[in-house]
This record gives structure tokens, C-alpha cells and sequence, in this order.
């Protein structure tokens, strides 16, 4: 493998995993990105120009995945809608995108004969009781809850079919939410984070106790790297970090690292439907593969992420307005 095709690599999770394996490999990438309103040229600045080229372009659009396939070794398909709020809103791009998306991804694979890695999502398991001692394997029963994890587990069974029927040489990850740097202010994290900065409150989701198994980007990257390189072709791998944090203790730990007082937050109006709890049992993928996570210290790893956001107002500032109108025409 010289050469891989990496979907949605201008996004939070994608342009992460671009600069580990510039990092950490010899190998070259081309990013495929629509570059919609979630993606940021930013995110790929300072890359060598000799490893890294950028196609702005649609994964749905066949005649354009299929030449693409036939250029690259392999395809890390990323690209997706990715906010449960929005697509509660609008699920119209996210069956494009997640779904015809991925089929033509998956066309694009079996035509060329390359290797696929499909990144997908925990939220396909639909969610677990606050009090369960289980936590989500590769066997458990998909059980989607939003347009968004839906739209994601109708992948996942896309490309498993490819592999049954067509012997397509693909791969899975099903990973936990993950933080770091370059994340969408949309999001929970950045959102909060952002807000304290602007001198307001973070907004907590109802009672604040739904609880997220939280992992660094760059670990979600070094874990796909681990099954692009060594994983079993058809084979589903959950990654993990052993990360559960409610999220009332996530926003009281970002008040504490701002000196402010535990209980600057506001409740708002919940999220409909929205699912209790996420829990990864990723003991496949480390004994397997002989992954580990080196971001194990979510304090220190949030610490640095709060710190990163205070860096980079210029890049996330021009955004800020919008995001929180939309937010306070829901009531949240
Ligand atoms: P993101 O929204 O930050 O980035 C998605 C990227 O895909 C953007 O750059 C966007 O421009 C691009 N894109 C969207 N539609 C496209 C299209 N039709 N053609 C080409 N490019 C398109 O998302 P993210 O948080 O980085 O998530 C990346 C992947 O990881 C997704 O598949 C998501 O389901 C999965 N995932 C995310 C998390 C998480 O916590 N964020 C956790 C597990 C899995
Ligand atoms: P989010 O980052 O949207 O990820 P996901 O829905 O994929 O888990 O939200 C993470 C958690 O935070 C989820 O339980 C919803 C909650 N949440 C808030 O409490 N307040 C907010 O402003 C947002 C955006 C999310």
C-alpha cells in the first residue's frame, strides 16, 4: 500500500487521521472532501505538498469515486453528515451522503478491486441504560435510534453486503465520540468550550446525565491505521478508550479549568429521542491487534483541547453567531 484515498479528510476525525499518518507512515493520501459547511482547508495546513493533494468534489458522484478507486491502493471512507441535531432537522444529506454516499464509494471498490476501510460510528447500537454492566461489542444487535445513527448503520450493512456478496475487501470501525482539536463548534465539547470563552454558560441537554465513552481523535486515528494495516478483512473492529464521562461532569470540568463556579451552566430543552448511553468494549481491537489509546488521561487530554480552542479563536470566532441563533431557535 503506497497511496490511499481518504474521504472526508477535511473534517474533524479525517484531517486528524491525515497529519498521524503523514506522521507516522511513508505513505501518500489524497483528500476527497465536498468541503460543506463541516469541513476546513485549516485543518490541512502545514501537510508536505509531495504526500498530500486535496479533490474538492461529491462521493456520491460515481464517474468521480471511480476514477479516484482506480488511482489509490485503498479508500478510508470518513466522509458523512455527522450531527444527530441537524439530521433531527434535515435527514435529507444525511441518506445522500451516508447512504448513496457510501454506495458509490462501495461501487467505486469493487470495480477497481482496492481495499476499504469504512468508518463508522457506536451510535448503530442504539444506546444502554444509565445502570447496564454491559457495554457495546461487536455482537451486539444493531439498534439505531436518529436519522444520523441510522443513516450510519444502513452503511454498515451496505458494506457488509459488498464483502458477502462481492467479495469486496473491506474493513469496519465502529467508534465512541471523540474529542481533540479541529472538532465543529456544533458539537458538545467545542460548543461548551467556546461559550465559557465568549463569557456565557454551557448548555447542558436536558438533566446533564447521558453519558458518552470519550476518546481522543488522534487515538481513534492510530486505531484505524491498526486495521487499514492489519485488520481481518470483514471483520468489524469497536474502538474505545474507556472514556464514560456523564455530561454534567464534562461541562463541570471545562467551568473548573476556567475558574468558574460548578454550576454556571443552563439546562435546556432535550435533544428528542436522545440516547442514554454509549459504552465501547474495544478488547477485540487490543487483543487482535495490539491497540492501545495514548491519550488516557481525559482531564489532561480536555485540558489540552480547551487550550487549542483558545488558540485558534480566528478560526472557529466567524462561526460562533450562527450556530448559537440556531441553537436558541430550538431552545437549546
Ligand atoms: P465532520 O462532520 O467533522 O467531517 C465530515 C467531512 O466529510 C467534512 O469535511 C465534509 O465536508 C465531508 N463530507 C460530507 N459530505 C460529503 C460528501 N458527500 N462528499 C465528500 N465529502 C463530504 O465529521 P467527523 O466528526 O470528522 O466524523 C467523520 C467520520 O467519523 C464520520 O463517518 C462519522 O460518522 C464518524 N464518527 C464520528 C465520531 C465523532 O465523535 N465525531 C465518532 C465515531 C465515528
Ligand atoms: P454531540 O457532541 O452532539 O455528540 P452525539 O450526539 O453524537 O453523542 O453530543 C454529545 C452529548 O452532549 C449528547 O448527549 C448531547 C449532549 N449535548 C448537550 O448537552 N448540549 C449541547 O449543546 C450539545 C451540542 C450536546
Amino acid at each position: 500500500m503506497d497511496h490511499i484515498l481518504v474521504t472526508g479528510g477535511a473534517g474533524f476525525i479525517g484531517s486528524n487521521f491525515v497529519h498521524h499518518v503523514v506522521a507516522n507512515t511513508d505513505l501518500r493520501v489524497t483528500v476527497l472532501d465536498k468541503l460543506t459547511y463541516a469541513a476546513s482547508r485549516e485543518s490541512l495546513d502545514g501537510l508536505p505538498a509531495d504526500r498530500v493533494s486535496l479533490v474538492v468534489g461529491d462521493i456520491v458522484d460515481a464517474p468521480l469515486m471511480e476514477r479516484l478507486a482506480g488511482e489509490h491502493d485503498a479508500i478510508v471512507h470518513f466522509a458523512a453528515e455527522s450531527h444527530n441535531d441537524n439530521s433531527l432537522h434535515d435527514p435529507s444529506p444525511f441518506v445522500q451522503t451516508n447512504v448513496v454516499g457510501t454506495f458509490s464509494v462501495l461501487e467505486a471498490v469493487r470495480k477497481a478491486g482496492i481495499r476499504l476501510h469504512h468508518i463508522s460510528t457506536d451510535e448503530v447500537y442504539g444506546d444502554l441504560e444509565l445502570d447496564d454492566p454491559e457495554r457495546f461489542s461487536e455482537r451486539t444487535p444493531y439498534n439505531p435510534s436518529s436519522p444520523y445513527s441510522s443513516t450510519k448503520a444502513g452503511s454498515d450493512l451496505l458494506v457488509r453486503a459488498w464483502v458477502r456478496s462481492f467479495g469486496v475487501q473491506a474493513t469496519i470501525s465502529n467508534c465512541s465520540n471523540n474529542y481533540g482539536p479541529w472538532q465543529h463548534i456544533e458539537k458538545f465539547i467545542p460548543r461548551q468550550i467556546t461559550n465559557v470563552i465568549d463569557g456565557g454558560r454551557p448548555k447542558l441537554y436536558g438533566a446533564g446525565q447521558n453519558v458518552r465513552d470519550w476518546i481522543h481523535a488522534d487515538d481513534h486515528s492510530s486505531a484505524v491505521l491498526a486495521v487499514l494495516r492489519e485488520g481481518a478483512i470483514g471483520e468489524t473492529y469497536l474502538i474505545g478508550a474507556d472514556g464514560e464521562r456523564n455530561n454534567l461532569e464534562v461541562v463541570q470540568q471545562i467551568l473548573r479549568h476556567f475558574g468558574r463556579p460548578a454550576d454556571d451552566f443552563d439546562h435546556v430543552t432535550d435533544r428528542p429521542g436522545h440516547d442514554l448511553r454509549y459504552a465501547i468494549d474495544s478488547t477485540k481491537l487490543r487483543t487482535e491487534l495490539g491497540w492501545s489509546p495514548r491519550f488516557t488521561d481525559f482531564e489532561q487530554g480536555l485540558a489540552d483541547t480547551i487550550e487549542w480552542y483558545r488558540a485558534h479563536e480566528d478560526w472557529w470566532r466567524p462561526h460562533k453567531q450562527a450556530v448559537e441563533s440556531a441553537y436558541a431557535a430550538k431552545g437549546q
